[in-house]
Formats: C-alpha cells, sequence, structure tokens
C-alpha cells in the first residue's frame, strides 16, 4: 500500500474530484436563496399594508413577491432538469444512516415546496380575479394571460395552500440552515464549504 497517497476527500467522487458542487449547483443554490429572501418577507408583510390610499403600495408589493416567487419557480424546474443529469457530491462517508435520511428528506421537501408554493400562488390570483397583469405584472411589464375564470372556490383552497407552504417552508429553511451550522461548528465536516 502506497502510505504516501492522500486520504479520499469527504463527498470525493469522480465527478467531483474536490468533494465540491459544481457551479452551476452553486448558482442555483445561491440564486434560490436571494429569491427566496425578498419572496418570503415580502409575502408575510403584504396583508399588513393598509392605510395606502390609491392602493400602489401594495400592488407594488404584490408586483415584487409575485416576480420573485415565479422566477423561483422557473430557477426551481431547471434546477431540477439540471439535478437530475448531475448528481451532487455523495455525503461523507462517516454520516452516520439518520442524518442523511433527514438531509434527503429535507432536500426533498425544499425542492417540493420550491416547485408547489409559486404554483399554488400563481393560480390562487388568477382564481382570486388578479392575474399578474397591470399592475402586477411579471417583472413590472410582461403582462402574462389569464389561466382560468375566477372561482372564489378555488381561490380559498389555494390561498390556503400557499399559506400552510409558508409556514412549512420556514421550518424547512430553518432545519437546512440549522443542519448547515451544525455541520460547520460541530461536525466540522465540510459540508457547508462544498456549496461554497
Ligand atoms: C417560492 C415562492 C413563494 C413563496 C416562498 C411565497 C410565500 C408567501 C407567504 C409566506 C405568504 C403569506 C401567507 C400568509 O401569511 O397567509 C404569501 C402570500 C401571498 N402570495 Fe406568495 N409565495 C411565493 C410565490 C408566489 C407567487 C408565484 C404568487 C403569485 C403569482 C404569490 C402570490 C401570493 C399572494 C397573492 C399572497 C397573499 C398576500 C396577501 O396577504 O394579500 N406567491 N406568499
Amino acid at each position: 500500500m502506497d502510505a504516501t497517497a492522500a486520504a479520499p476527500l469527504p463527498g470525493q467522487d469522480a465527478a467531483h474530484p474536490d468533494g465540491q458542487y459544481g457551479r452551476a449547483a452553486k448558482w442555483f443554490h445561491w440564486i434560490t436563496l436571494g429569491l427566496m429572501l425578498i419572496a418570503l418577507p415580502t409575502g408575510f408583510v403584504i396583508k399588513f399594508i393598509t392605510g395606502d390610499a390609491d392602493g400602489a403600495y401594495k400592488m407594488g408589493f404584490y408586483a415584487i413577491h409575485e416576480s420573485a416567487g415565479l422566477t423561483i419557480l422557473i430557477v426551481a424546474l431547471a434546477r431540477i432538469v439540471w439535478k437530475l443529469r448531475n448528481p451532487p457530491p455523495p455525503h461523507p462517508a462517516d454520516l452516520p444512516p439518520p442524518m442523511r435520511a433527514a438531509a434527503t428528506a429535507t432536500h426533498h421537501g425544499l425542492y417540493a415546496l420550491l416547485v408547489l408554493q409559486p404554483v399554488m400562488g400563481f393560480f390562487a390570483t388568477n382564481a382570486w380575479g388578479f392575474p399578474m397583469q397591470g399592475q402586477t405584472a411579471y417583472m413590472g411589464f410582461l403582462h402574462l394571460p389569464k389561466f382560468m375564470e375566477a372561482s372564489t372556490g378555488i381561490a380559498n383552497v389555494l390561498s390556503w395552500g400557499h399559506t400552510i407552504g409558508g409556514y412549512l417552508f420556514v421550518v424547512l429553511l430553518g432545519a437546512h440552515v440549522g443542519a448547515a451550522v451544525f455541520h460547520h461548528a460541530i461536525r466540522r465536516d465540510g459540508t457547508l464549504m462544498r456549496m461554497l
């Protein structure tokens, strides 16, 4: 045996010789974070915006929230297609099975919400009779077609799902960030550095 051979890096495989996520995976990850930092807070505060005589200020919030949210959907779909063709680096070999299962469940939950949450929000706005046109056009200028007739019943169900999705996001993102800090500060296994 060659005593001078370096020990394998955690999470190393043929496609990831340095154990790092690829460049595209990192872009997808950090762009999503930036958009989430817009979509999540604006979503939670919109309903508290009152006293806006002509509604223009509140409409601005809707436009920002809905545009960021719809962009998250586009980025998430591209990311999922890309990920299916480019698997991530494996977990460190010594990661205990319960931690592997927790990481996989959290990541799948986040991917599911990144798609479901904007879809519910988008169709809710259509069902309320406020498609992304006029003051809430996508990016402020792209007027999207109306995708369905207004229906209070459907709108209520989708808005309820969108609210639950918002709180679920907070829980899963909390677990995700908490795990990153745990890996970095306590386990010191280089997991966080793989995405930087
Ligand atoms: C990943 C993307 C998104 C996230 C994380 C998100 C998150 C949220 C959250 C947390 C709320 C507050 C729920 C509540 O307190 O009841 C909310 C409200 C809302 N969202 Fe989203 N959302 C996203 C995408 C979208 C999209 C794409 C649209 C529409 C095109 C949309 C339309 C709305 C509307 C109309 C509300 C209700 C605001 C109000 O209270 O009047 N959302 N969103």
